[in-house]
């Protein structure tokens, strides 16, 4: 139940150790944390980030539930952000991660790099794939903004398959997709369950819209310009009439497109660490909406979106 664990001992692997455990994400395993599976590997540096983690008010957040367009996201605000400091057709995204702009805190807690976030001149673009109610509370009280994507659960689903099936070794056989269907639907999927997830941030942005945006993966699709404007203006830095005309949120929409990163260097060879298992091209498979319909039956389909709709009754929100 959530919230119903104890407050984590300064020896959090005695905690962890007694956590409910799912193995059928392998080589990925997930433990049930305050109501939501979160992966093991970075568990002890979430709860020592929930602890530990010094907010400034300036910090803008970048959250997600995963394979939701986290990369494209922390693309277009690390361009928005930055537009007047690095002309965009040399910009740093040409031959860097968005990762690496934008860094996953529960990663770099959990690598024991706390003080990396601690060097970051402000205004920090931070991420997490944390729900609303595991964030650390400095993030809540001292107003920072927040910027929540989600997505159709059919397309996350398939894009978090694809994904986990590139962390197995070579010998290991691909997770079924009906087992991995089986399992999303149930909310055993890391950071699941989705609905909850979604619901959490997107009650917030209800309370306080203007500190948190809520945004969809399709309606960034859909029309990207008038996303870029709200996003700018949301962040505090809305395009200048004279920036509109010179083109500005065109070329930031072209530098953050899928094929134009997807066709860099960086992100078809380069990795973000030398220990990570993936390369970068894994942040880019296909980009799309519909893609589901390649994987699901008709009937897998309608399941899930039954499974949406009852979560999501009476929340004003529909995906
Ligand atoms: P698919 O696997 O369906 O292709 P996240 O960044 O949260 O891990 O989400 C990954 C999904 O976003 C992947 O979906 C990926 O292809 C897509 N994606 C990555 N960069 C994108 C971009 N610039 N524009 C649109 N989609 C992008």
């Amino acid at each position: 139940k959530k919230g119903a664990d104890p407050r984590p001992p300064s020896n959090f692997t005695d905690l962890i150790s007694t956590l409910p455990l799912e193995e059928g994400w392998a080589p990925l395993r997930i433990r049930k944390y305050q109501g939501f599976w979160i992966p093991e590997r970075v568990l002890q540096g979430i709860m020592d980030m929930q602890q530990n983690f010094k907010a400034r008010p300036d910090d803008l957040f970048v959250l997600s539930y995963p394979k939701s367009g986290t990369t494209w996201l922390k693309a277009l605000t690390y361009a928005i952000m930055t537009r007047s400091q690095y002309p965009l057709d040399h910009h740093p995204l040409l031959r860097q991660n968005p990762h690496e702009f934008v860094p996953i805190m529960g990663i770099t807690y959990a690598k024991g790099e706390a003080s990396e976030l601690e060097a970051m001149s402000s205004p920090r673009i931070l991420n997490t794939h944390l729900p609303y109610s595991l964030l650390p509370h400095a993030i809540k009280s001292l107003g920072c903004k927040l910027i929540y994507v989600c997505r159709d659960p059919k397309d996350v689903l398939v894009s978090r398959f694809h994904y986990n099936n590139r962390m197995r070794p070579q010998a290991m056989e691909p997770i079924p997709f009906t087992k991995a269907f089986e399992m999303f639907c149930e909310g055993n999927c890391p950071y699941g369950p989705i609905w909850e997830h979604v619901l959490e941030y997107w009650e917030e942005s209800q309370r306080r819209p203007e500190k948190v945006l809520f945004l969809k993966y399709e309606e960034m699709l859909g029309d990207p310009p008038r996303i870029v404007k709200r996003l700018a203006e949301f962040m505090g830095c809305p395009f200048s009439p004279e920036e509109e005309k010179e083109g500005v949120v065109e070329e930031i929409i072209k530098l953050c497109s899928f094929d134009k990163m997807k066709s860099l260097e960086v992100n078809k060879t380069g990795k973000l660490r030398p220990d990570f298992v993936l390369t970068n091209d894994s942040f880019f498979r296909k980009g799309g909406a519909g893609d589901w319909r390649n994987h699901m039956s008709p009937e897998m389909a309608r399941k899930l979106d039954r499974i949406t709709e009852q979560k999501f009754e009476g929340s004003g929100l529909t995906l």
